[in-house]
This record gives structure tokens, C-alpha cells and sequence, in this order.
């Protein structure tokens, strides 16, 4: 065992379970759900589902928010005002500035504060150092684009009680804010499509001084104590107040956790009071919404107020080292974010609740045809979000669409896309806690080879170190570290070791004794250096939230500063959430402080972006003059953590279950902005059983991160020792994933530019097909036109497909045409050794077909272009093709290769044509001369023409050469299609050309 012993006892708890569970691990075990909250663990949730059942229960509920319209000015593409919020029947307000600004991009963005808080006019309790502000800074993290004013924006309609903003492209979308009670309708074309309040849900908890509970004491004596510290300050004349109002808020609610809350062994204490912010967002006519990761449940997400099938809690967003999850399951895992898709046939919208804090949404569905939402609408269901979140400002972006394209694309926009990653990120990644030596490692990569299994890279968990001590190696069995660096180098292979934010409290460790030194670490609520446990033991937290911080760990991974590691070293960020033992539900207590006194409750789900993003740049500056794309895996994450690397799902088990879940939750990732997502193939904990191996290596081939890794404890399972056949069929999912490697970087390629998801569920590409817009274990693959449908269930040999169109399918191996029909699904045949893989008929794809040893070594391979024709060889087929150097960023200078192939069944001509106009032909493209002689040697046609039958030859021109090539025509036999393949094409991959076969 090589755990050391923290002494929490949700470890200990563990430990006895490991030891319990022998070799035939079982892998049912139950998450520790008791340690984690449930809304009514939490006050703020509580308090505001607790408000929300007050309000739709009530008969005549009126939302106690206004806007002063003496406060509103329209101006410049924002919209200022005060919103009133009246506490009492006294009719005593607070006011809460609103800014709604119009985005050039058609985003509107709704921001809500609240005065007294911004001009600091309050009093924290325990003499807390925390900032008085509403955490403000979340947008400095997560904002990088898109926030460009619409200056074209402008008032279409205003009287007394609301007005309507014009805005977007070509002024289709609307906004209208009615001011008593507040509320926003925000219009595509003139329907209804997002509602602000129109529950009157929206919940500001404003400052207010703490009321000592009258003790005991005369009633005499405490007006006496009340009136005199009201003399005293502005505070105290609204204590006197608060005290005068208690009946503020609606009958019920409880002030039990307005002031500190305990959960377990821990008491927060809660410096600044209920601060809580609150909305409902209702989707006019929606029935289905997407998004809000990560949770281990469908994709389509569930009603959340209990019923039948409907989950009682609401999904809750709050970054936690959750062990072993359960699921189906609305429960917090180990990332957040808060950007949700509602979808409606042809329809697509979307809202991003920017907030770092702790949040729950409730989530529940009308189907009332006398709901005065749905009319007008196609489908007769709303779908109504209740988003709740701890403190923080409300601030909301809102999306009109109308595509799940146009959403992914100005999210994107705002946060950011996927960084493109070098290509080795794409290849496989074997993993496993841990590789015990440097020999073990050399052994795994030989075996590798020996078994003919492609692969990129292999991984260190946490035992490499010497003690737990990050940038340190165990020397007894990590005596050559560049040794092995250099055997993985010599076939372009790269190592990646892991590197976790808690840093051990030891002597004789210099990392800590500078963290401390430099004052760089997380506080806590007095200010001191925080401390707690994890895998070290007693440690400290780095606080990425400081540039000073971020500086200094750059410095950590300076090749001369981390012996031992070298160009081909990449980094793993693990516990990020940040997991710690004994802490509150396993992470941080909330009254921590990070760097500009913010407390960690504020910024708790942006934590872990702000690690790996150190990382991140602290690996663009490990040598001067070496700028590489960085490659950082993390497992906590928050809206933006896309920009810096890749993320799995954290700590599955061996079982089929778990299996099936990891596709909808990689799904919901792609949707979300953050597609370079995968799950641990093979489950973490536990052993799987060799056909659960298998699928799972042949599902792991589709997720667009692809490691297999496993628990310290599981036995052995690299995938050259599960025997034959298995060994076979796994090398064959590996070698599937690398001959396509050309097709997931194009794939990249597209999540780079635009945010559009790498794999794609049926709702994303066939939007007006509503019998697919809850399926989620399909899914597309890029442009490729690849349909995946992974096997997820034990003992299965054959699968049924959902067919969304009528378009032509064909079995990717076979070419046999699928007898499909629109809208049906169709059952194939799937034993062990068979992927369930259709082609859809209007596609080109590129392949690399000469098997090798890791991705590195295919670089300059001949590509294979796969047509795949529709109906009757004589539609349109389209595809493209994105190449680089795989590494560095010279692509951002324009050096790539990016294609566009047609392929025109009328004239029977297949085109190459550069895939945005440009014209390196005769404008220098300094990549092109590197792939000069990459050409396009092999074309398939799938679906040819049976006219093609006896033709001997086809005619390529390129470049201003002519030629012939071969082409072999294979007709239609027993269901498969007729095939033609054309060999020694030649054609260079950079330039124009044409082949013509008619
Ligand atoms: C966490 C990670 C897991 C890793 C382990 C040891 O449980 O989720 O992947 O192997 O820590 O570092």
C-alpha cells in the first residue's frame, strides 16, 4: 500500500475498504454520499428553493424587485439602472445596480450587484480580512472575447413600465425589461424564447448587520443597547432597521445559517452573511436542456423537483473530490460549468450563470397548454431553471441561437476554445497508479511495441515522487529519469508526470520552505498559511489566484530546477478541486483566503483552472526560445479551463455501467465548451473483466482524450496482458484511433476555431430531429460523417442505431449498406471483436493506414482519402482535412495545411481546394514546404458508381501535371456496396488537384 496516512476518517474509511476489498474487488461500492451536502445541508439552498416554494405557491406572488425608473439610462449598448428591492411592509428598499449590456455578438449580458456591498458600507463579524465587495472577478478569469459593445443597439419601445432593447444580427433579437416587478423577455423574431423573473425567483440576499438574538434580557435594557449604537453609524441605522423588519423575508424562512453553518466537523463562518444570488430562467417552449457539467447522469437533463423518474435534488455545481460517484446523479463532481443549451426543434438557446461560487439548479418542466408561456410556441412544454448560487454577482450572458452551433460558437467566444493540443495529446495515453520504476516504465513501452500497440505516451502518478514531494523523484526507483525520457523520445514518445497543487509540510523541502517564505499560499480565516491534508500528509496550498504565485511556480519546472525531466515531459493536475482529507466535504473550508482577500467560497469552482492554467504557462517558459503547445491534463475545471488543456472524469469504476455513463458525460462536455474530455478506460477502481476491457478500449477510441489508467490497487492491465483474442481486438480499437488521428486533429482543428464539440450527440447535428434530441450514447465523429454507437453493455453483441435522416449508412469495416431509414434504428451485429462504426453517405475523411508506433512516426505518412457517397454515387461528398507540425504555434502564423475536399457525383471530378480561400500556391506557406511531399496516395470510394465497373485508370492533374493513376472497381455484392479504390494517387496534400473519374 502506498498510500500515506492522512487521518481523516473518510480516509481511513478508505484504507479499511482497500484492504477489505481483495483482488475480486467489487466494484458496487457506494459513494460517500453523507459527505457531501444535499440542498437541505445547504442554508442558501434551502433558503431559496424554500422561497421559491413560497412564491409558486402563493396566488398572487409579486416579485419584491423594481427598477427606480428615475435610475435607467440607455446608452451605447447598456442598459444602467437601480433595481429596488423592497424588504419589508414599511417599504424600506435596497438597491441593487443592474447593467444590461448588448453584445455585438447578439450575447446580452445581465449584470446585478448590490450597492452597499460595492461601496464596502459593511461590517464583516470575527474581524475577517475577507473583501467586502460581491466577488467581481470572475470575468478576468473566464471572459477573453466577445464583449464588444452593440452600439447599434437601441430602444425600440419604452413607456412607464418597460422598454424594448433592438439588438443582434440584423436587430432580430429583443429584449424587454419590464421594471415593476423586474423581469426580462428576451425574443428571437419575435417570439419569446428566455423569461428573467418570470417566476419572481430572482433572490439578491442583501447585506444586513447580524441581530444578536434578544437573550433573556429585559425588554427595557435592549432598546436602550439598540438606540444607542444607532447613533453610531450608517450600520447600526440599518441593524435598527433590520431588527424593526425581521419579517423581511417570506414567512418560513430561516435565519439558522444567515451566520455561520456547520456541515460534519466543520463550522463556517460565514463573515458577511446570507449574500446569496438567485434567478429562474424559464425556456419558452422548450422541452430539453443540455449542458451544466460535470454530473453522472443522461445528457438531457432531468427535472430536479422529485416525481416520477425525476431526481429530488437539485444538479449542483460545486468542484469536490467525490471518491467513488454514483450515477445518475444530479450530484457535484469535479468540475463546473454553468453554461446550459435549451433545445426545441430547428431551436436552440442558452444562458451562462457566471459564477464561481457553490451553485444548484433546480430544473423542472411545464406541460400546461393554458400556461400563458407556451402560447404561441410549437411544443407545449417550458422548461423552468431555478440557478442559485452563494455569493458572488448575479451576472448571466444570454444566448438566442437559433443552432447548437451558434450556441457552442458564442459561448466559445466569450470563454474561449479548446486550446489546439500538440497531435500527441490525440494518440493513446497508458496510465496507471503507478509505474513503480523507470525500468517498469521502459518495460511497458517495449511491450508495447512488441505487441504492436500504438501509443503516445505513459504517465506517472504520484508514487514517482520522493514522498509525495512534487518536482522530486524517488531515487531508489527513479535513478534515470532522462534515461527513460530519452528511450520514450526515441520513438516520439512523451512522458507525463503529475504534479498536484498541495504541497508538503516538511523540512528539508525547499518548495514549501519558498511557498511559505514567499508568502504564496492559500490563508485561512485569520490570515495564517493554511493547512490540511492530503496525499502528503499535513500540506500547503499553492494560490494560483496571485500572478506573484503563478511566477514563482514557473520557476518550479525550469528544466535545471526539475532534474529529471525533459522536452517531452508534460504535466498531469491532479486534487485540484483542490481535494483536501480533512476538509468540509473534501476540499477547502469556505472562509479560507485567497490572494486580494478573497474568499474561497467566492472563487471555490474556479480553483482548479487557476492551477492548471499555472501550469500551463509555466510549461511555455521552460526554456528560453522552446515555445511548444503545452499539454496539462486537470481534473478540476470551470468555464475557460478549456483554453489550457484536457480533462477525464476523475475516479470511475471497473463497470459496465460506468462505462455506459462516461459517454453522455464526455457528450455533455463537448456541448459545454470543453470537448478534450475522456474517462479512465478500464474503470479506476476495481478489475475489469476482459470483455469490459475490450468495450472499453473500443469506446475509449471515440472519447476525444483517450488514457487507460487504474487504481493503485487494481491488478496489473495493460492491454498486451489480456490475452488473445482480446489483445488482438484492442490493438486493432488502438490502431482504428491512430489511423484516424488525421481526422480527430481536423476535429480539434474546428473546437480551436469555433468551439464546435469533437464528438457531437444527435440534437448538435440533426436539430430538427426531436426523436433524437435525448439520445446520448450515439454520437458523430468531427465532419467526419463517422457514427459511433460504443457497446457499454455486458454480453451484448449487437446494437441498435438510431438513424436520424435518409441519408446512406455503410459499415465502416465492411462497406455493407446499412438498410436504414429516417428516423428508425437499425440493429447491428456487434460481437467482441466489433465496433459498431457507420459511415454516412455525402462524407470525406483522411486516414493514415500504415500502422505505427506512436503518432510521432506517422508524421510524414501518405493520408487516405475515404468518399463516402450518398444515395446513388451521384450526390455531393464533402470533407476536410486539417494538418500541422503538431507542436509548436507556428500554425497561428498561418502555417497549415487545411483542405477542403468535393466530391461531385454528376461531373464524377474529386476536388482539393484550400479549405479558407487562401492561396499558398503562390503566396509562401513556410509548413507547406515541409509537406511537400506528403501526398494523398490511396482514395476510396465508397458507394462508386456501378458505371465505373472495367475502368482501369483515372486522370489526376496537380500542380499543372497531368497523370494517370490506377483504380481498382469492386462491384455491389450480398448487401455490400460496390467500392473503388484508386492507388498511388500521389497528389501532394497541400495544393490543388483533381481527380477525374468519369
Ligand atoms: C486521484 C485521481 C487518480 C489518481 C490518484 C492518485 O484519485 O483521480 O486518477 O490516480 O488520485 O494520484
Amino acid at each position: 500500500m502506498h498510500v500515506s496516512g492522512p487521518t481523516s476518517s473518510r480516509w481511513t474509511a478508505y484504507l479499511g475498504l482497500l484492504s477489505a476489498l481483495s483482488a475480486a474487488f467489487a466494484p458496487a461500492v457506494a459513494v460517500k454520499e453523507h459527505d457531501f451536502k444535499k440542498c437541505h445541508q445547504s442554508g442558501f439552498c434551502t433558503r431559496n428553493r424554500a422561497f421559491a416554494d413560497h412564491a409558486l405557491a402563493a396566488t398572487s406572488w409579486q416579485s419584491p424587485y423594481s427598477i427606480a425608473p428615475e435610475s435607467a439610462e440607455f446608452k451605447d449598448g447598456q442598459y444602467h439602472a437601480v433595481i429596488l428591492k423592497t424588504i419589508n411592509d414599511s417599504g424600506d428598499t435596497v438597491r441593487l445596480p443592474i447593467t444590461v449590456s448588448f453584445l455585438e455578438s447578439g450575447t446580452a449580458r445581465v449584470t446585478v450587484d448590490e450597492e452597499k456591498r460595492q461601496k464596502r458600507e459593511i461590517e464583516l463579524r470575527h474581524d475577517s480580512k475577507a473583501r467586502k465587495e460581491r466577488y467581481n472577478e470572475a470575468e478576468q478569469w473566464v471572459i477573453v472575447g466577445g464583449t464588444a459593445l452593440d452600439t447599434a443597439a437601441k430602444v425600440d419601445y419604452e413607456d412607464k413600465t418597460q422598454l424594448t432593447v433592438k439588438y443582434g444580427p440584423s436587430s432580430k433579437f429583443e429584449a424587454t425589461i419590464k421594471l415593476s416587478p423586474f423581469s426580462i423577455d428576451f425574443k428571437r423574431d419575435g417570439a419569446t424564447q428566455i423569461k428573467f423573473n418570470d417566476q419572481g425567483l430572482l433572490n439578491v440576499e442583501h447585506w444586513r448587520p447580524k441581530i444578536e438574538k434578544p437573550a433573556p434580557a429585559p425588554e427595557s435594557e435592549k432598546q436602550e443597547g439598540e438606540s444607542s449604537e444607532s447613533a453610531e453609524s450608517a450600520e447600526s441605522t440599518e441593524s435598527a432597521k433590520a431588527e424593526e423588519t425581521k419579517e423581511e423575508e417570506p414567512k418560513g424562512e430561516d435565519e439558522s445559517t444567515w451566520w455561520e453553518e456547520t456541515f460534519g466537523s466543520n463550522t463556517d463562518s460565514k463573515p458577511r452573511g446570507p449574500e446569496s444570488v438567485a434567478l429562474d430562467i424559464s425556456f419558452v417552449g422548450y422541452e430539453h436542456v443540455y449542458g451544466i457539467p460535470s454530473h453522472a447522469g443522461p445528457l438531457s437533463l432531468k427535472q430536479t423537483r422529485g416525481g416520477d423518474g425525476n431526481y429530488q435534488e437539485p444538479y449542483r455545481l460545486y468542484n469536490a473530490d467525490v471518491f467513488e460517484y454514483i450515477l445518475d446523479s444530479p450530484m457535484t463532481l469535479y468540475g463546473a460549468i454553468p453554461f446550459m443549451q435549451a433545445h426545441r426543434k430547428d431551436s436552440s438557446v442558452g444562458v451562462f450563470w457566471l459564477n464561481a461560487a457553490e451553485t444548484w439548479i433546480d430544473i423542472t418542466k411545464s406541460k400546461d397548454s393554458k400556461n400563458p408561456l407556451s402560447l404561441g410556441t410549437k411544443s407545449k412544454t417550458n422548461t423552468h431553471t431555478h440557478w442559485i448560487s452563494e455569493s458572488g454577482l448575479l451576472d448571466v450572458f444570454v444566448f438566442l441561437g437559433p443552432t447548437p452551433k451558434d450556441l457552442t460558437a458564442k459561448y466559445g467566444e466569450l470563454t474561449g476554445t479548446t486550446a489546439m493540443p500538440e497531435e500527441f495529446a490525440l494518440g493513446y495515453h497508458q496510465c496507471r497508479w503507478n509505474y513503480v520504476s523507470d525500468e517498469d516504465v521502459k518495460d511497458v513501452d517495449r511491450k508495447m511495441d512488441k505487441f504492436g500497440m500504438p501509443y503516445d505516451v505513459i504517465w506517472l502518478d504520484i508514487e514517482y515522487t520522493d514522498e509525495k514531494k512534487y518536482f522530486t523523484w524517488d531515487k531508489h526507483m527513479f535513478a534515470d529519469p532522462i534515461g527513460m525520457g530519452k528511450q520514450l523520445d526515441s520513438h516520439g514518445r512523451k512522458l507525463v508526470t503529475i504534479i498536484d497543487p498541495h504541497i508538503k509540510n516538511t523540512d528539508n523541502y525547499p518548495v514549501v520552505a519558498e511557498l511559505k517564505s514567499k508568502d504564496l499560499a492559500v490563508k485561512n480565516k485569520e490570515g495564517n498559511i493554511f493547512e490540511g491534508w492530503c496525499w502528503p500528509g499535513s500540506s500547503h496550498w499553492v494560490d494560483a489566484f496571485g500572478p506573484a504565485a503563478r511566477e514563482w511556480w514557473a520557476s518550479l519546472f525550469k528544466y535545471d530546477r526539475f532534474k529529471g525531466t525533459m522536452e517531452n515531459t508534460w504535466i498531469w493536475n491532479d486534487m485540484n478541486e483542490p481535494s483536501v482529507f480533512n476538509g468540509p466535504e473534501t476540499t477547502m473550508p469556505k472562509d479560507n483566503l485567497h490572494h486580494g482577500n478573497w474568499e474561497h467560497r467566492d472563487v471555490h469552482n474556479l480553483n482548479g483552472m487557476t492551477f492548471q492554467n499555472a501550469t500551463y504557462h509555466a510549461l511555455q517558459t521552460r526554456k528560453p526560445g522552446e515555445l511548444r503547445r503545452p499539454f496539462v491534463l486537470t481534473r478540476a475545471f470551470f468555464a475557460g479551463s478549456q483554453r489550457v488543456g484536457a480533462m477525464w472524469t476523475g475516479d470511475n469504476q471497473a463497470a459496465w455501467d460506468h462505462l455506459q455513463a462516461s459517454i453522455p458525460m464526455v457528450l455533455s462536455q463537448g456541448i459545454s465548451g470543453f470537448p478534450f474530455a475522456g474517462a479512465d478506460v478500464g474503470g479506476f477502481f476495481g478489475n475489469p473483466g476482459k470483455d469490459l476491457l475490450t468495450r472499453w478500449y473500443q469506446a475509449g477510441a471515440f472519447y476525444p482524450f483517450f488514457r487507460g489508467h487504474a487504481h493503485i490497487d487494481a491488478r496489473r492491465r495493460e492491454p498486451y496482458l489480456a490475452g488473445e483474442p482480446y489483445t488482438t481486438i484492442i490493438a486493432a480499437a488502438l490502431r482504428l484511433r491512430y489511423s484516424l488521428l488525421p481526422s480527430w486533429y481536423t476535429a480539434f482543428r474546428h473546437a480551436h476555431i469555433d468551439g464546435t464539440p469533437i464528438i457531437k450527440p444527435m440534437f448538435y447535428t440533426h436539430p430538427a430531429d426531436e426523436a433524437g434530441f435525448a439520445l446520448d450514447d450515439q454520437f458523430f465523429v468531427g465532419t467526419t460523417g463517422l457514427l459511433a454507437k460504443p457497446v457499454t453493455e455486458e454480453g451484448k453483441e449487437s446494437v441498435d442505431v438510431w438513424i436520424p435522416d435518409d441519408e446512406t449508412y455503410y459499415d465502416y469495416f465492411t462497406y455493407q449498406v446499412v438498410p436504414t431509414a429516417k428516423g428508425k434504428s437499425v440493429t447491428l451485429r456487434a460481437p467482441l471483436e466489433k465496433i459498431p462504426l457507420l459511415m454516412r453517405g455525402g462524407h470525406i475523411f483522411a486516414r493514415r493506414d500504415t500502422p505505427r508506433r506512436s503518432s510521432a512516426l506517422m508524421k510524414w505518412d501518405p493520408y487516405t482519402l475515404v468518399v463516402v457517397l450518398g444515395k446513388n454515387g451521384a450526390a455531393k461528398a464533402e470533407g476536410d482535412l486539417y494538418a500541422d507540425d503538431g507542436e509548436s504555434y507556428e500554425f497561428e502564423k498561418g502555417e497549415y495545411v487545411h483542405r477542403r475536399f468535393e466530391f461531385d457525383g454528376a461531373r464524377g471530378v474529386l476536388e482539393s481546394s484550400d479549405f479558407e480561400g487562401r492561396d499558398c500556391a503562390t503566396k509562401k506557406c513556410a509548413w507547406m514546404d515541409q509537406m511537400r511531399e506528403v501526398t494523398i496516395d490511396t482514395v476510396v470510394i465508397v458507394g462508386a458508381p456501378a458505371k465505373w465497373a472495367g475502368k482501369k485508370t483515372v486522370h489526376v492533374e496537380n500542380q499543372g501535371r497531368n497523370w494517370d493513376a490506377r483504380i481498382e472497381y469492386t462491384p455491389a455484392a450480398e448487401g455490400r456496396a460496390a467500392f473503388a479504390v484508386v492507388r498511388k494517387m500521389g497528389a501532394r496534400v497541400g495544393t490543388d488537384w483533381t481527380v477525374d473519374f468519369s
